[in-house]
């Protein structure tokens, strides 16, 4: 039954918080504690958000296993990013990042424990001592199953400072004024099917990343980029969509991640000749380059015919570090293994190939997760709207994310969008201002065109489409010439996406109409990721693109903001500037 658009039941909120994964109940914390009234969203349990699926570890120079500073971990994550981060959000993070993992300690999340009782930290990729010397141990680890800790850490934290959950909601739009002051949003309760209005102060996208719309991924089905898909709708740019993460360890076959800890641990690649050919590619970092060399490396080997098995996968060997560390240390990988490879690594290697893991782009936004929006080449903070996590392009990842810093941009960011609010709050203290119907009328036509149509394509069949393309057209080595056929695959799928209907229209937990609004999102990242892809033409982190091998500073030095109407697409320059000290200037990126 299609939603009656000016009678829809209406909450009000100081804030919503759209996505209750790391960031999104980090940032909830710090403002409930405020005493503001919060609501947050999740189309899942909150402890079912991907974050629970974070592995390796958080990184932080805490210096418990040997020396190390922020200044390093700045150079490493700039290095890392391939020159495309932000430097003054890179610093920022950076010199938070002890502070936001002690702020866990003491919020209780279990750390492994040093026997000075100091967190345990391992290696993990392309973090190094003294600009590059050596693999240092930043990483801070709970086994192997940190995101878990630290996400049922903060739920509990949450409940404590009574944070309002809304368990299976999906937000469906931004609800903006004429002055473009985004003043909520709309949302469908799985429950019952009905749309509510949430009026907020200030809304919050914290919906995770969008590795959904490859076919092989390590993400979580929730993972459909909700967050951007209800940007770009809005009118807002994503930036640098055509930068994702191959994660070089997935499953074969299975896809499921198997965390680079096992490498930072003392695990090593091999081919099928028993060679450990990373020394020949990164010979002072090797296993422990950062990721998209280690995947360009292992998809080099598999091409040259040197990969295990049918050749297509090369093994992970972690067997000489023996049952005992493998069960401390990594009991998940075990479990992980045995059950979707069906090898005990504690006697046999895991067949092993690099998967689509995390996008670097998203909604830009500043330090404190203002989103930003561009207009007459001037970036401007939007009113209402702030992006935390992997959503958002803030930009601390730049071309490529180091392993780790993905949880420590979830706390971080989220605690400064956080605190960026409790203090700007006295400034719209003020009563809800009025949202125009149009804006209402937009989300529910939307919905109801959906809800209403009889016939058309069937979702499955759409999202597969969009799946497929993405996996053939944006690999780990890209040509011109897929990219281009990729925007064309995509943009054909995009008239397919608006006649998806389906056949049951109850109401009651109706899990089909969730997926087909969720590749209503989904197609707006595929288009703003090849799209942008196709228009950098240069190679760079995790855009590897064999027509243009090389880096391009002169050229390519710059973020891509790509619109949805028209795929339109601007360009912004890199901040090379930090904060307090000096800039890190381009090099050359070898390990
Ligand atoms: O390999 C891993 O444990 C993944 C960590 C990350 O993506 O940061």
């Amino acid at each position: 039954m299609a939603a009656v658009k000016d009678s829809l039941p209406r909450r009000q909120f100081d804030v919503v918080v759209v996505g209750a994964g790391g960031a999104g109940m980090r940032c909830s914390l710090q403002l409930a504690q405020a005493g503001l009234s919060v609501a947050v969203l999740s189309k899942v349990f909150p402890t079912r958000s991907h974050t629970v699926a974070a592995q390796g570890g958080v990184s932080a120079s805490l210096g418990n296993m040997s020396e190390d500073n922020w200044y390093w971990h700045m150079y490493d994550t700039v290095k890392g990013s391939d020159w495309l981060g932000d430097q003054d959000a890179i610093e920022f993070m950076c010199r938070e990042a002890p502070n936001a993992v002690y702020e866990l300690e003491h919020f209780g999340m279990p750390f492994d424990r040093n026997p000075d009782g100091t967190i345990y930290q391992r290696p993990f990729g392309g973090h190094t001592a003294n600009f590059g010397e050596k693999p240092v141990q930043r990483a801070c680890a709970a086994a192997d199953r940190t995101g878990h800790a630290m996400l049922h850490t903060l739920y509990q934290r949450n409940v404590a400072a009574r944070t309002q959950f809304f368990v299976e909601w999906m937000a469906l739009d931004l609800l903006r004024n004429d002055a473009g002051d985004v003043l909520g949003v709309t949302a469908l309760e799985m429950e019952t099917g009905e749309i509510y209005v949430l009026e907020a102060k200030q809304t919050v996208l914290a919906t995770g990343g969008a590795g959904r719309i490859w076919a092989a991924s390590t993400n979580a089905f929730i993972n459909t980029g909700d967050g951007l898909g209800m940007a770009a709708r809005a009118g807002f740019p994503l930036q640098d969509m055509e930068f994702w993460q191959f994660h070089p360890t997935g499953v074969a076959g299975a896809g499921v991640l198997i965390t680079e800890g096992v490498r930072g641990e003392g695990g090593i690649l091999l081919n099928k000749d028993g060679e450990r050919f990373m020394e020949r590619y990164a010979p002072t970092l090797k296993d422990l380059a950062p990721r998209d060399f280690v995947s360009r490396s292992m998809d080099q080997e598999i091409k040259e015919g040197r990969g295990c098995g049918d050749g297509s996968y090369v093994v992970l060997k972690l067997d000489h570090l023996g049952a005992e560390t493998i069960q401390k240390r990594l009991p998940s990988i075990r479990e992980i293994a045995i059950k979707f490879a069906n090898v005990d690594p504690i006697k046999d290697p895991i067949p092993v190939v690099p998967t689509i893991h995390y996008q670097m782009g998203g909604i830009p936004t500043n330090i404190y997760g203002q989103v930003v929006s561009v207009a007459n080449g001037h970036t401007k903070a939007v009113n209402g709207l702030y992006a935390i996590g992997e959503c958002a392009a803030t930009s601390v990842h730049g071309a490529n994310r180091l392993g780790t810093n993905s949880l420590l941009d979830l706390i971080v960011f989220g605690r400064s969008a956080g605190n960026h609010i409790v203090q700007t709050h006295p400034e719209r203290q003020h009563a809800h201002e009025p949202i125009p119907q149009s804006a209402i009328d937009f989300s529910i036509d939307r919905v109801n065109r959906l809800e209403t149509r009889t016939s058309g394509e069937k979702t499955q069949d759409v999202g597969n489409a969009i799946r497929v393309a993405m996996q053939h057209h944006c690999g780990v080595f890209r040509t011109l010439d897929l990219l281009n056929k990729g925007v064309d695959a995509i943009e054909s799928l995009a008239p397919q996406v608006e006649s998806i209907y389906f056949k049951d229209k109850s109401k009651v937990f109706n899990t089909a109409r969730i997926e087909a609004l969720e590749v209503t999102n989904m197609i707006e990242v595929a288009r703003a990721t090849t799209k942008s892809a196709a228009n950098r033409l240069e190679s760079r982190g995790a855009h590897a693109l064999d027509d243009h091998p090389d880096r391009d500073d002169v050229n390519w030095l710059r973020h891509t903001l790509w619109f949805s109407e028209g795929s339109r697409l601007e360009y912004k320059p890199v901040q090379m500037t930090p904060l307090t000290v000096d800039s890190f200037p381009p090099k050359a990126r070898t390990f």
